[in-house]
């Protein structure tokens, strides 16, 4: 997907070539937090290659704001299951102020059929005010940790500092509803992890699957929801 803008800015997909202009605008651009953040969750780099190769293999979908081929700025989008959460939004500190991270922004969520959930830290006023500018609103206190508990892979402590925003608003009856769905889908989707050892229902009932398969006979193996070939070769593996 491509999206020409006025300043010649491009805007398409990262792919994993990317992967090393993408760790140092968010290693450059992060310095915003030095000092800002709490001291015991600074780390340098602030985000090491390992995290960043995870948070691909957990599904996270950069975007990026190049010019002339230069990546100036990403932003990615994490599609779970009802919500969509717009994760890392980073923008090289020499071009930040200039609109990029707002056309990434708008580029993100103009398809979105489903809420849309940002975190960041309590302390980045400045990214609270950005995003709600762009019509995000933060829910309340109480909602705070149990939706990060629902939907991040975050640590105890940066859940204590930080703050959720959401498009629409969110109530904290909404966002109750939204983890309870969230919950059940989760159940009802163990099938198609990309994690064999997600779920111990997934394991065991592949065991009965193959107990039950007869050497010389092909063997028909129903599943609750379609599972692509790749993954059920990779749920048949760990057997
Ligand atoms: C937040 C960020 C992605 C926004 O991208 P951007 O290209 O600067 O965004 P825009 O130019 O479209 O809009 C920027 C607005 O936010 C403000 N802003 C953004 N970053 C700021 C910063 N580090 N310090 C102060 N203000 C900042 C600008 O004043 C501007 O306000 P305005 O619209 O009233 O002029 C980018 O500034 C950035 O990388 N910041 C540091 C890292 C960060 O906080 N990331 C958010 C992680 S959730």
């Amino acid at each position: 997907m491509t999206q020409r803008d006025e300043n010649e800015g491009t805007i398409r997909r990262c792919s994993a070539d990317d992967s090393t202009d993408i760790l140092s605008i968010i290693n450059a651009a992060a310095e915003a937090y030095r000092g800002v953040i709490p001291p015991d969750r600074w780390h340098e780099p602030y985000m090491p290659a390992g995290e960043l190769a995870a948070e691909l293999a957990d599904g996270v979908a950069f975007s990026g704001y190049r010019v002339k081929d230069r990546l100036i700025g990403v932003m990615g989008v994490q599609e779970l299951h009802n919500v969509d959460l717009i994760r890392h939004a980073y923008v090289l500190p020499d071009r930040q102020g200039q609109g990029i991270g707002s056309r990434l922004l708008r580029h993100l969520c103009q398809d979105a059929t489903r809420p849309i959930l940002i975190g960041t830290w309590a302390a980045a006023d400045w990214a609270i005010r950005f995003y709600e500018r762009h019509g995000f609103a933060r829910v309340e206190e109480s909602s705070v940790a149990p939706l990060l508990t629902a939907y991040w892979n975050v640590p105890e402590r940066q859940i204590a500092t930080s703050v959720v925003l959401s498009s629409p608003p969110l109530s904290h009856d909404g966002a109750g509803r939204l983890i309870a769905v969230r919950r059940r889908k989760g159940r009802d989707s163990a099938w198609e992890s990309d994690d064999p050892h997600a779920s111990k229902g997934v394991a065991s009932m592949m065991i009965e699957c193959r107990s039950a398969l007869q050497p010389d006979r092909p063997a028909i193996i129903r599943t609750k929801t379609p599972v692509s070939p790749h993954r059920f070769q990779r749920l048949l593996s760990v057997l």
